[in-house]
C-alpha cells in the first residue's frame, strides 16, 4: 500500500493548483446540479427493468465505499495545495452521486429504506484498499478509473433512454458529466508528470492500464454476480475497456502503444482484469 508521498516539482506543483483553480471555476459555473430540485422525482418508473434497478444499486455500493476512497488518499497528497483542494471538492462531488442513486432506488420503490440500509452495513464491513503504492500511480489509477466510471454511466443512461425513467436519465446524464471532468483533470494531471518524468510515469501507467480493475464491488459477498450483470447489460467488459477506455487515454496522452510494452517482454499488451473484476 502507498507509503510514501510522491513528491513533485514546484512547477508541477504551482501548475496543478492552476488546473484546480479552472477546474473548480468551470464546475461551479456550469456544472453544479441540485439533488433535491434537479432531477424530475416524481417520473421515477417502478416498472422499469429489475435488472437495470440491481446495477444502479452496484453502482451506489461502489460510490458508498467514498470514506475509504478519501480517507486513504488525502494523506499521500496533502502537501500538494491543487491536489488536496481537488480532492476535496472530488469527495462533495463523488458523496452527491451515491446521494442520487441511493434516492432514486427508493422513490421508484426498488429498493426499500430497511434494504439500503442492509447494504451500507454489509458494505461498510469491508475496507477498499489504495491499489497503487505511489500517489502518481494513484492519480494514473483514478484517471483510468473515472472514464471507465464514465463509460459505465453513459453506457447505462443510453440503455434507459429518457422515456424509459425520466428521472433516472436525468440523474445519470448529470452524474457522467461530473465523471468526465474528474477524468479530465486527471488527464491534465498525467499530463504534467509525463512532461517532467516520462519514463516513471509510463512505468506507473504500464502497471494501471494493463492491469485495471474497478474499485471496491469485488469486496461484496454477491460481487462476481453484480460484475456479471454489468458486462450481459453490456455496460462494461474487456472489450469496451480497450475501446473506449484504453485507446482514447493513449490518444489524449500521446503515448504510443509501444510504450506500454512491458520492458521485460515482448509480449504484446493483454488487458486482463478490466474485464473481470470490473463493475
Ligand atoms: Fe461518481
Ligand atoms: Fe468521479
Amino acid at each position: 500500500m502507498a507509503s510514501e508521498m510522491h513528491s513533485v516539482s514546484p512547477e508541477t506543483a504551482a501548475a496543478t493548483y492552476r488546473l484546480y483553480r479552472e477546474f473548480f471555476d468551470l464546475a461551479e459555473k456550469k456544472r453544479r446540479w441540485r439533488l433535491r430540485d434537479d432531477i424530475p422525482w416524481k417520473q421515477c418508473n417502478p416498472s422499469l427493468d429489475p435488472a437495470i434497478a440491481d446495477v444502479v444499486e452496484s453502482f451506489c455500493a461502489v460510490e458508498l465505499f467514498l470514506p475509504d476512497y478519501l480517507g486513504k488518499f488525502l494523506p499521500k497528497i496533502r502537501a500538494n495545495r491543487g491536489s488536496a483542494w481537488f480532492t476535496a471538492n472530488w469527495g462533495y462531488e463523488e458523496s452527491k452521486h451515491s446521494l442520487a442513486l441511493g434516492d432514486w432506488l427508493i422513490h421508484s420503490r426498488h429498493r426499500s429504506e430497511e434494504q439500503m440500509a442492509d447494504l451500507e452495513s454489509k458494505l461498510y464491513e469491508h475496507e477498499w484498499n489504495l491499489p497503487m503504492d505511489s500517489a502518481l500511480g494513484m492519480v494514473c489509477y483514478a484517471m483510468t478509473q473515472e472514464l471507465s466510471t464514465w463509460l459505465h454511466y453513459r453506457n447505462l443512461r443510453l440503455l434507459v433512454g429518457p422515456g424509459g425513467d425520466p428521472a433516472l436519465y436525468r440523474l445519470l446524464t448529470y452524474i457522467s458529466v461530473d465523471e468526465r471532468a474528474h477524468y479530465d483533470f486527471f488527464r491534465r494531471i498525467v499530463k504534467l508528470h509525463l512532461a517532467e518524468e516520462r519514463p516513471e510515469t509510463l512505468e506507473q501507467l504500464r502497471r494501471v492500464l494493463n492491469e485495471f480493475a474497478m474499485p471496491s464491488v469485488y469486496l461484496l459477498a454477491d460481487g462476481r454476480r453484480r460484475i456479471e450483470a454489468v458486462k450481459s447489460l453490456h455496460l462494461f467488459d474487456a472489450e469496451l475497456y480497450y475501446q473506449d477506455v484504453y485507446l482514447p487515454i493513449l490518444a489524449d496522452l500521446g503515448v504510443e502503444r509501444s510504450e506500454l510494452r512491458r520492458r521485460a517482454s515482448s509480449r504484446e499488451i493483454v488487458v486482463l482484469s478490466g474485464a473481470d473484476v470490473a463493475v
